[in-house]
């Protein structure tokens, strides 16, 4: 078998070998400040293969690129002053863009697609790595396909390790869930892909225009982007998704079922009862949630029980994992 991963905290020698490794063609899964990424050369078509056969990801599932300045953006992307716009607002930070992409974008980057999802990071060694590496970077999350992302070193090595040889340690993702995607091929037409961090209404308020939801995207329909699939991020365990969990069910509950709380202050406690944020704080919420669900998947209970959140901004992005988490 494959020996585990090798986990380096980020030394300026730790990043010029890591620097190295991905100009050479290899894999480095890096942090980021929403979830770990699986990281290659992203004008290197064979490079990012390697990424498509770590995670047993189709390849009509195309990549995020990184970069790490706005001159990036330009080579490899088209972009309109409505997306410019955003890239000021938010960038660095944790909102993709979909833009007509430029050739030296491989089409394996693109599954064959004539865009490219961009996003500037904002995570401090993530970014240093990405301006000694020079090179924009292919990096979706570095989990196996369908499975939880990762946000945390060990995540990454307890579903990767031994199929990758390098892991930049950069702590827990302070956000927790993947970025925002706004496809803005058509800047009058703008649509938001993946409810993330950066809220829909904070992309109206900067565009001056309201954002759709692609139909594909509602009926589950791969078309434009084939990743937002219906079931994804996905514990093994059967999960049900709950308006709002009454406590007495939760209460007289079979220990063999699991009950996840999201952000509700005063609910029960017990072997079988999660809290992501007892003091009700979304912001909470969202750091913890793959990081639970991991742990409550991995625990062998029969069943999960999610509760939805409620309120605006980060709880649609939140119900969103949890609806995922739960389709069958
Ligand atoms: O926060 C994040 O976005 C993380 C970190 C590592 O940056 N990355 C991430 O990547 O979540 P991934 O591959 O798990 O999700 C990328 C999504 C997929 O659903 C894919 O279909 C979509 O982006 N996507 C990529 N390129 C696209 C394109 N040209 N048009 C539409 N959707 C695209
Ligand atoms: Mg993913």
């Amino acid at each position: 078998m494959r020996p585990s991963a090798k986990v380096y905290q980020g030394t300026p020698r730790d990043l010029t070998v890591l620097a190295n490794a991905l100009r050479q063609g290899e894999l480095v899964a890096v942090p980021t400040e929403t979830v770990y990424g699986l990281a290659a050369n992203a004008l290197d078509a064979r490079a990012c293969r390697k990424i498509f056969r770590a995670k047993g990801r189709p390849t009509n599932d195309p990549l995020i690129v990184h970069i790490h300045s706005l001159a990036q953006l330009h080579a490899i992307a088209i972009p309109n002053p409505a997306a410019l716009k955003l890239a000021r607002a938010f960038w660095p930070g944790a909102l993709t863009i979909v833009l007509p992409k430029r050739d030296v974008i491989p089409d394996l980057v693109s599954s064959g697609l004539p865009s490219v999802a961009v996003r500037m990071p904002r995570h401090a060694l993530f970014r240093r790595l990405l301006k000694k590496t020079a090179l924009p970077l292919a990096a979706p999350s570095a989990n196996p396909f369908g499975y939880i992302s990762p946000t945390s070193a060990s995540h990454v090595q307890a579903s990767l390790g031994r199929k990758i040889a390098h892991i930049l340690d950069g702590g827990p993702s302070r956000i927790g869930l993947e970025s925002t995607i706004v496809d803005l091929r058509d800047p009058q037409h703008p649509q938001l892909l993946r409810p993330g961090a950066v809220t829909r209404a904070d992309i109206e308020r900067v565009l001056g225009l309201r954002l759709k939801t692609p139909r594909q995207q509602r009926e589950n329909r791969p078309a434009i982007s084939p990743g937002l699939l219906k079931r994804h991020y996905s514990p093994r365990t059967p999960s049900i998704l709950h308006a709002r969990f009454s406590n007495a069910a939760v209460a007289r509950s079979s220990l063999r079922e699991a009950w996840i709380y999201v952000a509700r202050p005063a609910a029960l406690s017990g072997k079988n009862i999660f809290h992501l944020d007892p003091r009700g704080d979304l912001n909470g919420a969202a750091r913890r949630l793959f990081d639970v669900l991991r742990k409550v998947d991995a625990a062998g209970f029969d069943r999960i029980h999610l509760e939805r959140a409620t309120g605006g901004g980060l709880a649609d992005a939140i119900n969103d994992r949890l609806e995922r988490a739960a389709a069958r």
